[in-house]
């Protein structure tokens, strides 16, 4: 990835929002400039991983970035950690920022899909819209209004009449409903979905049998339940000259690891897209959400982290 640099970056404002999720605002010098729709991978030593999380920040601010990290004590703990460690003065060792999630700026409609957590990137590309004056519209979706984070800064926004929020608990018409709220297809209309799977599901599903076409329905997932498991293979890192058994538990880059062939990873679980791998020859067996459907039928990359094999699978390596 070579868009990557990494910071050290300081904690100057942490507000605990609604939810449990904290903003956290980071400043550091020369921040690099960013666009919408960007992630920071930011490492937590403590439990030794790289996290993503998305900017809502203007893309246009330059004296800080800022995040919404949701605490979700199911996770792994990397949020768990950020929310301990992230107190005004600390500081964060932080790459990027990266973005596999850009805007098309000239798209003639805009409709934005952001499901609870998931609604941070879109912030920014409201943002960065509403700066290029054009028109869009943004679907906020939570259990409850309690629980909306960024709701006043939402509500208060200059672009506040574009937001449409629609909560779990409330009247049922005013749930998402994407036979009404989703606009025709067209080759100009571009959706960006980001938020928990089952929601990023329903959306991508619906808007694709709706006839919106693949490339036109953006999608950013934050975390993904990833099965890593499945039946033993042979992976053959030609250029190193090796070639490794991966038995039921392993995964590619932890055994290559072993064998002192080192794959940098950061999550772990398929959607950042750190540890991309050339594949010369072999079926895979992909896991991950970070590759296309058209990079999946080339099949030649893999993401080393999860994904896997079936017989044997030859790397450029
Ligand atoms: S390390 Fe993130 S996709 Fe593999």
């Amino acid at each position: 990835m070579t868009d990557t640099q990494t910071m050290t970056l300081t904690v100057s404002e942490r507000i605990d929002d609604r939810g449990g999720i904290a903003r956290i605002r980071l400043t550091g010098d020369d921040l690099p400039p960013v666009s919408a729709g960007a992630h920071l991978d930011i490492y937590l030593p403590e439990v030794d991983l790289w996290r993503q999380y998305s900017l809502c920040s203007d893309p246009a601010e330059t004296g800080f970035y800022e995040i919404g990290v949701l605490k979700d004590p199911a996770s792994r703990g990397g949020s768990v950690e950020v929310h301990r460690i992230a107190q005004p003065g600390a500081t964060l060792s932080v790459e990027g920022p990266r973005n596999h999630f850009p805007l098309e700026e000239s798209a003639a409609t805009t409709v934005l899909l952001g499901g609870g957590i998931g609604i941070t990137p879109m912030i920014a590309m409201a943002k960065r819209l509403h700066a290029l004056g054009k028109p869009f519209t943004l679907h906020y979706c939570t259990r409850s209004r309690d629980v909306t984070a960024f709701y006043d800064e939402l509500t208060a926004a200059p672009f506040a009449g574009r937001v449409v929020f629609h909560h779990d608990d409330e009247d049922p018409a005013q749930k998402l409903d994407l036979g009404r709220d989703l606009p025709a297809p067209s080759p100009d209309t571009h959706l960006y979905v980001c938020g928990p799977q089952g929601f990023m599901d329903w959306v991508i599903d619906s808007a694709e049998a709706a006839g919106h076409a693949t490339a036109n329905v953006h999608r950013e997932y934050f975390s993904a339940d990833v099965d890593l498991t499945g039946d033993t293979f042979e992976v053959e890192a030609r250029a190193s000259g090796l070639t490794l058994t991966i038995g039921p538990d392993d995964t590619i880059a932890k055994k290559l690891a072993e064998h002192g062939i080192k794959v940098e990873v950061k999550c772990e679980e398929g959607v950042c897209g750190t540890c991309v791998t050339d594949v010369l020859e072999g079926e895979i067996d992909h896991r991950d959400q970070f590759l296309t459907d058209e990079e999946r039928e080339d099949g030649d990359q893999m993401c080393v982290c999860c994904s896997r094999g079936r017989g044997k699978l030859v790397l450029d390596l």
